[in-house]
C-alpha cells in the first residue's frame, strides 16, 4: 500500500501545503507549520440517498436546560441546548475551568446528570478546585483522561448525560491520528468525534479551548465552524472582572455578554455591571467621560479615560489604547484636529476603558472625544453626564442603536444629563428622555469641543 502523503498544516489557520515553511503563506504566522500524516480512510462505499423534506413543517424552538447561572444562561441564549456543541475559548488562566465547574455543579444540583472530563488536571486538582468553590456535594461524574477512544466509549452506552464538559479539547488524543495532541489534526478529529456523539446521544457538549496569541498550539479558531456556539471568556490580567462573550450562536443572539467578578470562592455573577465599572470613578478629573454603551441587549455604562502629555521630541507622538480600537482612535484624533481645531499633533495620547472592558461599538466615539477634549482643555466633564454617539469623518455626530435603553440605564444610575446625537424619529417616534434626565443633542463634534475650551476661557 502506498504511504499516505505527508501534509504540512498551519496550526494557526489550518491551511495545508505540500512543503514545510517557516511562515504560513495563508495567514502570515511564523513557526506554525507542522507535519501531519493523514490516516488512510476506509474503502470507498456507495452512500445511501439522503432524505429530502419540504421546507414547511413543524420547527419547534430548541428545548433548553437553564444552567442556573443567569449571566451564563443569557450568553447561551437561555440555557444549554441538548445535542449541541459549545466552544468556550480564552487565554490560559482566565478562569474557564472555574466557570465550567461551577456551571456543571449548578446543572448537576438541579438533578441533571453531568460528566466532567479533565484532560489537564488530575482528579485531585479538580477536587481541590471544587472544594474552593464550595461545590463538592454536587453530583458530578468526574474523570481525568485524554484518551478520546476511552471517553467516547463511556459516552456511547448507558443513560446519556445532559452535559459533557471536555477540559480542554487541546489535550484530547485520538490514537488513529498520527500527530501530537493539540495539533489541528488532533483537535479537529477529537472535536468531530465528540460532536458526533453529542448529536447522536442528545447531550449538550462544552469544549474548552485555549487561545494563545502566538498560535503555537492549534487555536480553537479551527473549531469555530464545527460547533453551534462560540463563547469567549476574556478579561485583563490583574482585573477582577471577567466577561463571557458570544461570538457565534446558532440558538441565540451574538454579542451578548455575561459579567463575572473573580473572587476567592470562584466567579460571582455581576447583575449590575454599570455600577461595578463606575465604582472606582473619581469625579472632577479632566480626561474622564462616562460612555453609555450597549453589550448585546444590555446597556452598560463605563468610564473612558484619556491622558495627554507632551511628546518627548523626535519621532511620531505615541497613541496607546487599552480596551478600544487603535485605528478608530487615530481617526477620531484626525477629526478633532481637522474639524474641531484641537491641536494634538505634538502630544502623546493614552486612552483606557476602565475596568478591563473591551469596547467595539462606534457609539463610544462621542465619549472618547469628550474624554480627549476634556483632557486637552484640562476641564473635567460633568460627573453626572453620560455620552454616546458615533462620529463621522466630517465631525458630524451620528445616530446609534438603542438610544432609549442607554438613556434608561443612565437615569437608573442617577445620571442627570446625556450628550447624544440629534434625535430623529425611529419606527415613527423620537426616543424619549426618562424622567430626571436632561438631553443635550450634539450635531457636530466641534460644539462639544467648544464647550471644554470655552469653559477654559471663562473659568
Ligand atoms: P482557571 O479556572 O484554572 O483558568 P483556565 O481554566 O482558564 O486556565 O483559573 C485560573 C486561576 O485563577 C486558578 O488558579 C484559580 C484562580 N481563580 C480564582 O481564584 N477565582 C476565580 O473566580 C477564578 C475564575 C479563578
Ligand atoms: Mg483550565
Amino acid at each position: 500500500m502506498a504511504k499516505p502523503a505527508v501534509r504540512y498544516v498551519c496550526q494557526a489557520c489550518g491551511a495545508a501545503g505540500p512543503k514545510w515553511a517557516g511562515r504560513c503563506e495563508a495567514c502570515g504566522e511564523w513557526n506554525t507549520i507542522v507535519e501531519e500524516v493523514p490516516r488512510p480512510g476506509p474503502a470507498a462505499a456507495k452512500g445511501r440517498a439522503v432524505e429530502f423534506v419540504p421546507l414547511a413543517g413543524s420547527a419547534e424552538p430548541p428545548p433548553r436546560a437553564a444552567v442556573g447561572i443567569a449571566e451564563l444562561d443569557r450568553v447561551l441564549g437561555g440555557g444549554l441546548v441538548p445535542a449541541s456543541a459549545v466552544l468556550v475559548g480564552g487565554d490560559p488562566g482566565i478562569g474557564k475551568s472555574t466557570l465550567l465547574l461551577q456551571a456543571a455543579a449548578a446543572l448537576a444540583r438541579g438533578g441533571q446528570p453531568v460528566f466532567y472530563v479533565s484532560g489537564e488536571e488530575s482528579i485531585e486538582q479538580v477536587r481541590l478546585r471544587a472544594r474552593r468553590l464550595g461545590v463538592t456535594e454536587a453530583p458530578i461524574d468526574l474523570a481525568a483522561s485524554v484518551n478520546l477512544r476511552d471517553i467516547a466509549a463511556s459516552l456511547d452506552g448507558g443513560r446519556p448525560p445532559a452535559l459533557v464538559v471536555i477540559d480542554s479539547i487541546q489535550t484530547m488524543w485520538l490514537d488513529q491520528i498520527d500527530s501530537a495532541p493539540g495539533t489541528v489534526a488532533q483537535v479537529r478529529a477529537a472535536a468531530f468525534e465528540l460532536i458526533r456523539l453529542a448529536k447522536q446521544r442528545g447531550f449538550a457538549l462544552v469544549l474548552v479551548g485555549h487561545v494563545t496569541k502566538d498560535g503555537a498550539i492549534a487555536g480553537p479558531r479551527v473549531l469555530e465552524h464545527m460547533v453551534d456556539a462560540v463563547l469567549y471568556f476574556e478579561g485583563e490580567r490583574g482585573h477582577q472582572f471577567r466577561i463571557l462573550r458570544a461570538v457565534k450562536n446558532r440558538f441565540g443572539a451574538t454579542d451578548e455578554i455575561g459579567v463575572f467578578e473573580m473572587t476567592e470562592r470562584g466567579l460571582a455573577e455581576v447583575a449590575n455591571p454599570s455600577a461595578l465599572f463606575l465604582a472606582e470613578r473619581r469625579g472632577n478629573i479632566a480626561g474622564s467621560a462616562v460612555f453609555a454603551g450597549l453589550e448585546g441587549t444590555r446597556p452598560v455604562l463605563m468610564e473612558v479615560q484619556a491622558l495627554l502629555s507632551a511628546a518627548g521630541g523626535g519621532g511620531a507622538p505615541r497613541r496607546q489604547v487599552i480596551g478600544w480600537d487603535g485605528g478608530r482612535l487615530s481617526m477620531l484624533l484626525a477629526v478633532l484636529e481637522t474639524r474641531c481645531g484641537l491641536r494634538l499633533g505634538a502630544v502623546d495620547v493614552y486612552l483606557n476603558v476602565a475596568g478591563g472592558l473591551r469596547v467595539v461599538e462606534p457609539a463610544a466615539d462621542l465619549a472618547v472625544a469628550a474624554a480627549i477634549a476634556s483632557a486637552a482643555g484640562d476641564r473635567p466633564t460633568s460627573a453626572g453626564t453620560v455620552y454616546f454617539g458615533e462620529v463621522g469623518l466630517s465631525g458630524e455626530v451620528r445616530q446609534v442603536a438603542q438610544a432609549e435603553a442607554r438613556l434608561k440605564e443612565a437615569a437608573k444610575l442617577g445620571f442627570d444629563t446625556a450628550c447624544l446625537p440629534r434625535r430623529v424619529a425611529r419606527g415613527g417616534r423620537v426616543p424619549a428622555a426618562p424622567e430626571g434626565l436632561r438631553l443635550v443633542e450634539v450635531g457636530h463634534l466641534a460644539d462639544l469641543v467648544a464647550e471644554f475650551s470655552e469653559r477654559e476661557r471663562s473659568g
